[in-house]
């Protein structure tokens, strides 16, 4: 496990995971129900900006470093829960600070919704424990991810979302995703389950959504966002989201931010997006 979220906070990736995270979370606290997050891979939770390991790759300055100008309104009705909650996180921990997922959760939870993470690395697990401190609402366990959805879906909630964000350093990582996403959604079928991956490979995206879809939720979005050529050596330059069961929002919402993030993050003309149904 040699992975370290650190290097990559912050970057373009993020940026669209995030941003429709705090987005589907915004959706489901419309109903008075409590919800819960469950994630598989959690991270560290919070990381800065100005640390050497940001500073190693730097990564950020084409993720979030570019989005401080405000995009069209429609663009900033979808980035306001993310917006909002990285405002108050950074009036609380700094102006270089930047939330991971568990972080965004817990300023986005309200007193009854509940938030359950894994998270295997040693050190990592232990900066996130920190981060969270003590509240009653949030939840971290030092434990394989998969185990973490088999043990942890469905929720007695009912209502809520799983995040699954692995590291991609596992031979059979995309093999494992598409298994374990749908026999954890075949135990929640009502649940939203957002699903992150790298995009370098277009084939392996291919077969992973197809693997979602054939699974049969009722519906299902992908989204992706490049922001370079995909052959781009050594740099990751695209990134998806399969989400199975989105709000009903979530198709127009990401209709109007990914050509907007596609054209603010782009880091040359081959920068693009993809917004499809792939069930439903
Ligand atoms: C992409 S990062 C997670 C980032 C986080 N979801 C966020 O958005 O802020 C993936 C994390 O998975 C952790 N990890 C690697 N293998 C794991 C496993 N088998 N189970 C749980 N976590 C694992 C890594 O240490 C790393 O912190």
């Amino acid at each position: 496990m040699n992975y370290r979220h650190a290097f990559h906070a912050g970057n373009f990736a993020d940026v669209l995971k995030h941003v429709m995270l705090a987005f589907v979370i915004d959706y489901q606290q419309q109903k008075p129900g409590p919800i819960r997050v469950v994630e598989s891979h959690a991270g560290a939770g919070l990381y800065d900006l100005a640390s050497a390991a940001a500073a190693r790759t730097s990564e950020w300055k084409d993720g979030v470093g570019r989005l401080a100008a405000p995009f069209a309104p429609e663009v900033e009705d979808v980035l306001k829960p993310w917006r909002d909650a990285l405002d108050v996180l950074r009036a609380g921990h700094g102006a270089t600070s930047y939330p991971g997922s568990p972080l965004l959760c817990q300023q986005l939870l309200r007193a009854d919704d509940r938030y359950i993470g894994a998270e295997l690395q040693p050190e990592t697990f232990r900066a996130l424990k920190s981060a969270l401190g003590r509240d009653a609402r949030m939840k971290a366990f030092q434990m394989d991810g998969w185990q973490a959805l088999r043990a942890n879906i469905p929720p007695k909630e009912r209502r809520g979302l799983a995040l699954i964000d692995p590291a991609f350093e596992a031979a059979d990582e995309w093999q494992a995703l598409a298994r374990e996403t749908t026999a954890a959604w075949r135990k929640w079928p009502t649940g939203c389950f957002m699903v992150w991956y790298p995009l370098k490979n277009p084939r392996q995206a291919d077969e992973l959504c197809g693997a979602l879809a054939d699974a049969g939720p009722a519906t299902a979005l992908r989204l992706e966002l490049m922001v370079d050529d995909l052959d781009v050596a050594n740099r990751l330059a695209g990134c998806g989201l399969a989400i199975l069961n989105p709000p009903w929002t979530l198709k127009a919402a990401a209709d109007a931010l990914l050509p907007a993030l596609a054209e603010r993050l782009a880091r040359s003309s081959r920068a693009g997006f993809r917004s499809e149904m792939i069930a439903g």
